[in-house]
């Protein structure tokens, strides 16, 4: 089966090998003339980006470009790539890269036309509302890691250098208007950033899947994106030119942050604080806590265990929860990923306050048990020093 198609949920997808020659068209459909293209400084000097500006302007789409973001990217990088989107009087932005340019991107298009400060529109009740929608400029999406999925969300995560926290930016005309999901431009990510982008959707995934509330929907796109991350993550990581493993992890990663509109839980409400502390990978920080997050999430997530463990075919011994961490800590151990966070070197009065911000992390929220910030101390103290053993 030739793994291509045509897609308009959560937004419309063009996926397929190749597919990055129709980024032209995407901008057109989308009614962009003069995009700017928001990338990363490592992407920025790759052939890639080289080509698909010089097919844009070949197409009649002069494109502008702008790099100069952090790994993490923070709220001076916003404000400098708004100057620069509105000095060169763009009228779209194409978000091309990993999670740190397209959220960039997002954020970008999100404060093209804005009164407000960035940070007014953190994900808090209805902050999104004080947005001028028609101040937002259009976004084409060009994923080139399979994890993040930022590319068909509705938030950018940005950094706040005067808080020191990573701030969750939300608005729903920030979902990208067209995504050109090409796994050819995933090939050359090298097999740590695979893994750790693939343990990112993972626990996009696994997250959405044990947050608790109604939604069939969502559960029905988490179960069936682990099904392919256990097939063909670490094949992606094996075997880097393998096509049709990069497609399964490009969709797999959409499908981690479409099923996360329901929610997300403690693995990323610790991440995103101990990403803005340490600038540490936020997969690899996700896929670490993983385990013990699920551990520590037992007695509320057993029966939905049970179920995906059958459906990964785990069983039949151990069943459940048991079967789930040994899957986890089996893949982690295949790709490499550190059991635990001593290596990160937290000093162990940091660990209140680390707490503190889980608590208030937006992820925090659709955790299956409600945790207080002793609970988090705990968990975390538990990821930092590998207890209990799994
Ligand atoms: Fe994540």
């Amino acid at each position: 089966m030739k793994l291509q198609g045509n897609w308009n949920y959560p937004t419309t997808i063009w996926f397929g090998s190749g597919r990055i020659s129709e980024l032209a068209d995407a901008c057109s459909n989308l009614g962009i003339r003069n995009p700017l293209l928001v990338t990363d400084p490592g992407l920025a000097t790759l052939p890639m980006i080289a080509e698909a500006i010089s097919a844009n302007r070949s197409a009649g789409i002069g494109t502008g470009l702008f790099s100069d973001i952090k790994a993490n990217p923070n709220g001076a990088n916003i404000k400098a790539g708004v100057k620069r989107y509105n000095s060169g009087q763009h009228d779209g932005v194409i978000a091309f890269g990993g999670g740190s340019a397209l959220d960039a991107g997002k954020a970008i298009a999100l404060m093209a036309g804005q009164s407000h400060s960035l940070w007014d529109f953190e994900d808090v009740d209805d902050n999104w509302t004080r947005a001028d929608g028609d101040g937002i400029a259009p976004v084409v999406a060009v994923p080139t890691t399979a994890g993040t999925g930022s590319e068909v969300g509705r938030a950018a995560v940005i950094v706040d250098e005067t808080s020191h926290r990573k701030v969750i930016i939300f608005h729903p005309k920030i979902l990208p208007g067209i995504v050109i999901a090409d796994p050819q431009l995933t090939v050359a990510l090298p097999p740590d950033t695979t893994a750790a982008t693939g343990m990112d959707a993972l626990s996009h995934n696994l997250e959405a899947y044990c947050s608790p509330g109604y939604h069939p929907m969502a559960d029905g796109i988490a179960l069936e994106g682990m099904r392919l991350i256990k097939q063909w993550l670490t094949v992606a990581c094996n075997e880097p030119e393998n096509l049709t493993a990069r497609s399964h992890m490009l969709v797999a990663s959409s499908m981690g942050a479409t099923a996360f509109q329901k929610g997300l839980g403690a693995m990323h409400a610790l991440a995103h604080p101990l990403g803005a502390l340490y600038d540490v990978h936020h997969g690899l920080l996700n896929a670490i806590l993983m385990p013990y997050v699920v551990s520590y999430n037992r007695v509320a997530i057993e029966h939905k265990m049970q179920h995906l463990a059958r459906l990964l075919e785990l069983e039949p011994a151990p069943t459940g929860v048991d079967a789930v961490l040994a899957f986890i800590v089996e893949i982690r151990h295949q790709l490499g990923i550190p059991r635990d966070l001593k290596f990160i070197g937290i000093d162990a009065g940091r660990i209140p306050a680390i707490a503190e911000m889980a608590t208030h992390d937006p992820s925090a929220g659709g955790n299956p048990l409600l945790l207080s910030k002793d609970d988090y101390a705990e968990l975390l103290s538990n990821a930092i020093n590998g207890v209990p053993q799994i």
